[in-house]
């Protein structure tokens, strides 16, 4: 038994951001039915091409452990196949752009209509307000929720950043939106309206910054080591957002990911300087208090790097860790797939792929005892489309041939069954 089990989702997203939220639920055990347009299917499965033919890493790595069904929802027997969907689902999600939903004939209000215990939870770029119509991706959404601006060095421009914040961040936030809607159907018998913008989800995220801007009305951000006189948070590099000095140093090695990431406790201070092999800073005032080492917080990651320098980066992780100060090694993605303690716990899983063979994914990021989130393959597009319409919504035989006869589930060559 798995926590989400006999939930039934109908999953309507596309790309990254609607996606992850499906996936999660999928892994927490509930039955997922990715409803795609017939011949094409969700773009990525097209996207980044690595392997001919095959589906993409940017898919497979988003869409494991759904039920894929082929359905042209501007068909007319489409659209009754829908609305018997809706009328069988628990949840319904979406990423389409702004309106398109409705433009299918499909608003909330009817949705709500057809079956009230259903949830109906969207991502768009912004919620209500100038850009609600607009179009978003990832970048767009790491520009728009403050991220862009605070990422990089004060010398440079914006940075995005690898993690997607914006997409997977605001998929995580639907997730736990449908989650908590479930739960309050169980006392309310109703379904409810669960919406997440990306540019709140990232916004969210950044909100150290937006502690930072407040900050500045009070003076310099003394803890940063870029000029802080200025009205608008600024780029601060590898800088800590929190309340203890970090930063990146050089570990041995000279490869582009040979760093390491230190931070200065009060207390680990003189652990480091009896490790860099300077006993006398420990107790001299100059240096000995937050306080005194703020001004020359590059000095201090300096003789810190004289000494990282010559370790490897997990030489480091583990001497310093040993002495109870928290670091981490910059680890390339080369390191995390090779990782073994993030094999052993299932965050990095091996998956067979009916045509692509085995590839590597992530998995489920948060451990529940009761419900093991046992990561499958991604299905191949139209894979399940029968056997949802047979089992799912009780169609008969005579029924199904009828649906591929109106083309509404796409080219009859795309049949599974007889
Ligand atoms: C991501 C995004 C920019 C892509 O835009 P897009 O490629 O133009 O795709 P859309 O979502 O507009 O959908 C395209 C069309 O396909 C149609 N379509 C999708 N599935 C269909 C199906 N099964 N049958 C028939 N038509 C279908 C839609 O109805 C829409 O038609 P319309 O434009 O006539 O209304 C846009 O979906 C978006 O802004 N989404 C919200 C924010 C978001 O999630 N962004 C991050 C993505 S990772």
């Amino acid at each position: 038994m798995k926590a989400l089990e006999g939930i039934k989702i109908l999953d309507f997203t596309h790309v990254q951001s609607g996606p992850t939220c499906t996936q999660l639920l999928a892994w927490l055990g509930a039955d997922v039915i990715k409803v795609e347009r017939p011949g094409i299917g969700d773009i990525t499965r097209g996207q980044l091409v690595d392997i001919p033919d095959v589906d993409s890493l940017y898919f497979t790595m988003l869409n494991s452990n759904k039920r894929s069904i082929t359905l042209d929802t501007k068909n007319e027997t489409g659209k009754e196949i829908l609305i018997r969907l809706i009328k069988s689902c628990d949840v319904l999600v979406e990423n389409f752009a702004p309106g398109a939903l409705d433009r299918m004939g499909f608003p909330w209000e009817r949705i709500q209509e057809l079956n009230p215990r259903i949830t109906y939870a969207s991502v768009k770029g912004f919620g209500p307000g100038p850009y609600e119509d607009c179009k978003v991706y990832e970048n767009v959404a790491q520009c728009t929720g403050g991220a862009a601006s605070t990422t990089g060095f004060d010398d440079g421009p914006p940075l995005v950043t690898g993690a997607q914040i914006g997409d997977s961040g605001t998929g995580l936030n639907l997730a736990f939106g449908i989650v908590a809607a479930l739960f309050q159907r169980v006392t309310s018998g109703r379904g409810q309206r669960v919406q997440a913008a990306m540019q709140d989800g990232v916004l969210n995220l950044a909100r150290v910054k937006l502690r930072d801007q407040q900050r500045l009305a009070h003076g310099p951000l003394t803890e940063y080591p870029v000029n802080t006189d200025v009205d608008e948070t600024p780029r601060a590099g590898n800088a800590s957002g929190g309340g203890q000095p970090g930063w990146a140093v050089r570990t041995k090695g000279g490869g582009p990911n040979d760093y390491i990431y230190v931070i200065i406790q009060p207390p680990g201070w003189a652990n480091y300087m009896e490790l860099c092999g300077r006993p006398e800073l420990v107790d001299d005032p100059e240096w000995s208090t937050p306080a005194a080492r703020l001004p020359k917080l590059d000095k201090c990651f300096k003789i810190i790097e004289e000494w990282t320098l010559t370790k490897t980066k997990r030489e480091a992780m583990d001497i310093l860790n040993a002495r109870d100060i928290p670091c981490g090694p910059i680890l390339s993605m080369k390191e995390i797939a090779d990782e073994p303690a993030l094999r052993n716990t299932g965050t990095v899983v091996e998956v067979d792929h009916p045509t692509r063979g085995k590839y590597l994914t992530v998995g489920m990021p948060v451990k529940l005892s009761d419900s093991e989130a046992k990561v499958q393959s991604s299905p191949l597009l139209g894979e399940h489309t029968e056997e949802i319409l047979l089992d799912v919504l009780g169609l008969s035989r005579e029924e199904v041939n009828a649906a591929w006869n109106s083309g509404a589930l796409g080219e009859p060559a795309a049949k599974t069954i007889d």
